[in-house]
């Protein structure tokens, strides 16, 4: 699979079959209750809605709180503010939809949500204010006011724009063991395409002189997808994928490593500072522990921001549950051929 594309059809027919099998006792996906496909634009002058901080992550966070805040001259239960990013939700054409007719209004649905009457005094003044908190996702944001409930929403109001200082900046990696005991893996997500920077991971013994090691970058486009709503209202650029492999440790071993770009001016882009511990020589005497999760790196664990936080953490678990499925599927074939 390295250095080729992407091929996401396989393992998203395989996802969505767990997905179906998880349906019993725990309902369906909250952002999946948005019919966002049949949201209908009604500006109204006399409606608004204001985020800030307009810059976010200006020390080089990746997460910051964000508080909105709205106004409206008659408040219903069924109003909701939505996190749209990128923040230009407005497309007029919907690329990757094939019905017939005028197509949605909104190509794309909305990242996170929240009722408008979750702001306690919001039912008698009208006005309100929710704090959402944002991961840097390579693109900026923007928040839409709506009414009409869920499954009729209307678009009242759109918000300021607001952006992370670096929205490209490389973050989030993730390690994996390598095909041997004494090389780990570095994924991680950036905005940076290939043609625009060169990835590497900066890594060595504490103490030593670091090593550089060359990763390599992939993404997959709205046409790998099956079909829609992933390839319509659905979609949401992944940006680039890199992994990169650190080989011949030593068992046990404590390693730093910083991901990194090289822009074309020889400035280099950085990430934040990590470590880990390099696993013992195979047979040797030491305590085993397993960890099992599955993160495609595209949410946040438990964000306390919203009220569906417990739902979040499911969601978590079932991956582990698919991502072994999937493991053992492919086991299979692989011992079956
Ligand atoms: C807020 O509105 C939602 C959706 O209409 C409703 O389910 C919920 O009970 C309301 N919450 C409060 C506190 O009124
Ligand atoms: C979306 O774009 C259309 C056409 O360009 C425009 O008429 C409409 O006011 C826009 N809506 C918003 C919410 O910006
Ligand atoms: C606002 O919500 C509170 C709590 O749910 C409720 O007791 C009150 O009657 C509501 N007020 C209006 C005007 O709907």
């Amino acid at each position: 699979m390295r250095g080729a594309r992407l091929a996401p059809c396989l393992p998203l027919l395989l996802l969505a079959a767990c997905w179906a099998g998880r349906a019993d006792g725990h309902g369906v996906h909250p952002l999946s209750r948005i019919a966002i496909h049949r949201a209908r634009v009604a500006l109204d002058a006399s409606a608004a809605v204001r985020a800030s901080p307009k810059l976010l992550g200006s020390r080089g966070e990746d997460t910051a709180w964000v508080t909105v805040e709205f106004k409206i001259p008659r408040a219903s239960d069924g109003d909701w503010i939505g996190v749209f990013s990128p923040s230009n939700f407005n497309a007029s054409t919907c690329p990757g939809s094939h019905g017939s007719g005028p197509g949605p209004a909104i190509c794309s649905a909305p990242i996170k949500y929240q009722f408008a009457n979750y702001s306690s005094v919001y039912n008698r003044s009208g006005t309100g204010a929710l704090k959402f908190q944002l991961i840097n996702q390579r693109q900026d944001f923007s928040f839409g006011f709506f009414t009409g409930g869920l499954s009729n929403p209307a678009l009242v109001a759109v918000s300021n724009r607001i952006v992370f200082a670096n929205p490209k900046a490389p973050v989030y990696p993730r390690l994996a063991l390598g095909k041997t005991w004494n090389e780990m893996t570095v994924t991680w997500t950036s905005g940076y395409g290939i043609s625009e920077a060169h990835p590497f991971v900066e890594w060595g013994m504490k103490g030593s002189h670091p090593v550089h090691a060359p990763a390599d970058t992939v993404t997959f486009g709205r046409e790998s997808l099956c079909g829609e709503p992933a390839r319509s209202v659905g979609w949401r650029d992944p940006g680039f994928i890199h992994t990169a492999f650190l080989k011949n440790l030593s068992p046990e071993k404590e390693y730093y490593y910083k991901i990194g770009h090289t822009l074309h001016d020889g400035k280099v882009v950085w990430g934040k500072p990590k470590s880990f511990r390099a696993p013992p020589y195979p047979g040797q005497k030491s305590l085993q522990r397993v960890v099992i999760f599955g993160d495609m790196g595209k949410v946040n664990m438990c964000l306390p921001a919203t009220i569906y936080s417990g739902y979040n953490c499911r969601i978590h678990f079932t991956y582990a549950k698919c991502v072994l499925q999937i493991i053992i599927i492919l086991r299979k074939r692989v011992l079956e051929n």
